[in-house]
């Protein structure tokens, strides 16, 4: 009885105060890169939610895919005393952040909806620092996917490939008809994306866990690894000759057109297919990158709340509890192409990639096989993980074989720690 009414005084006192917010025009300035169209898409389910709650929302996009330009703008807002009031944020950054002395605390909001009882603790370790939650999980992306157009396929007589073999078989079958085996864009974060998933596939999880996140010198140079950069020059062989400086999504229209067969990018691109209204299994497929089948390299977005004097804002706390709410998770994800932060949030609304999504997840996370992206700020720091960007993008833009590009992953890693 007694926590029901304290609950009861604080959803009272939250509710006066986001009215109070709404009547002197203030509502909450977000921070994302959400801006193709299938990220636009999902982004309006969360504006749209908030303004039912009478709260106003000023948006503050920064394009840009794998956020860093988002990450500069936001350093320069915080170093003129100006930080948004939420902001998109991955794995590491969010840590560092925090550290800085810059988030909110809400645990005022976690503890009372039970947020350590619904979110997994690989996304917890991103989201918690010092038992102080800083963030809000809107959801689990993961990043070794291919995506296919079924037509493109079915025309060449290629079936889903399982082995690396089977893969750049299926490449050069494309290449031979004259088709554009993948749609990619040479831009390093899309790069490093790639990587993700084929250094998955060459060094193993143990490999990727040693080179990674423990960023053991003798992972980082071995033969697998090695091996890891021979099949990213095998995948530079076969993009188009304008690839350079593309944008993701329009590598995925290239895709949803029929330009080409195949898309290795995270689950975002999912939101392209059914932005553009293509059904999995009919139009597209989507598959893990072969040889990763049993693994799942993900990344999670969740919403930093920066402080604006010492208590998390009423505004703040509403979008938090919105972010959280299972009805939320379920219908922003079914539009984002990614899967709920919470693991109580039912499949049903979800598609088939939706649904395979979670399990996948689901299995990953029991059997140990749930690694946090490098490309996309779980595995490392950002100081380490853009050391890695550079050689990955050097090897893939020619300016070095793989045995240089191994040696001077070791060098780079070695400086940014
Ligand atoms: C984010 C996704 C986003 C993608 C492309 C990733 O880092 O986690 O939400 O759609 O970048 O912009």
């Amino acid at each position: 009885m007694r926590s029901y009414m304290k609950t009861t005084a604080i959803a009272l006192a939250l509710t006066a105060a986001a009215g109070a917010a709404k009547a002197d025009g203030h509502g909450v300035e977000v921070l994302h890169w959400w801006t193709s169209g299938g990220e636009a898409a999902a982004l309006n389910v969360l504006k749209g939610d908030l303004e039912g709650q009478g709260i106003g929302w000023t948006d503050m996009p920064v394009a840009g895919g794998g956020g860093e330009q988002a990450m500069t703008v936001l350093r320069a807002r915080v170093t003129a005393g100006n930080a948004p009031t939420a902001v998109q944020g991955l794995g590491f950054d969010i840590i560092d952040w925090a550290n800085e002395g810059a988030l909110a605390n809400l645990n005022s909001v976690a503890i009372a909806e039970g947020w350590d009882d619904v979110i997994p603790a690989a996304l917890q370790q991103f989201a918690k620092v010092d038992g102080a939650w800083v963030s809000a999980p809107v959801n689990v992306h993961s990043t070794n996917w291919v995506w296919a157009n079924k037509a493109v396929l079915d025309a060449n007589g290629i079936a889903v490939p399982e082995t690396w073999e089977d893969f750049a078989a299926a490449l050069e079958a494309l290449a031979a008809a004259g088709v554009t085996p993948i749609a990619h864009g040479g831009q390093p974060w899309q790069d490093a994306t790639v990587f993700d998933a084929v250094a998955m596939s060459a060094l193993g999880p143990d490999g990727y866990q040693a080179a990674f996140v423990d960023l053991d010198p003798e992972a980082l140079g071995s033969d697998a690894m090695k091996e890891a950069f021979d099949r990213m020059a095998v995948i530079r062989a076969n993009v188009d000759e304008n690839f350079s400086g593309r944008d993701w999504n329009l590598a995925t229209a290239m895709v949803i057109n029929g330009e080409a067969g195949f898309q290795m990018m995270g689950d975002w691109a999912k939101g392209e297919f059914l932005n553009a209204d293509k059904v999995p299994g009919e139009d597209f497929l989507c598959f893990r990158f072969p040889g990763t089948q049993d693994q799942v390299t993900f990344n999670a977005d969740q919403f930093m709340m920066f402080d604006q004097g010492g208590e998390v804002s009423a505004e703040q706390a509403a979008l938090a509890t919105a972010i959280l709410s299972p009805s939320f998770q379920s219908a922003f994800n079914v539009v984002k192409g990614s899967v709920p932060a919470r693991t109580d949030v039912s499949n049903a609304d979800f598609d088939a990639c939706g649904k395979q999504g979670m399990a996948d997840l689901a299995a990953a996370a029991e059997s140990g096989n749930l690694y946090g992206s490098m490309a996309h700020g779980h595995a490392n720091e950002a100081s380490v993980k853009n050391a890695m960007y550079d050689v990955i993008t050097a090897h893939f833009n020619g300016e070095f074989d793989s045995e240089t590009a191994v040696d001077e992953l070791i060098t780079a890693v070695e400086i940014a720690q």
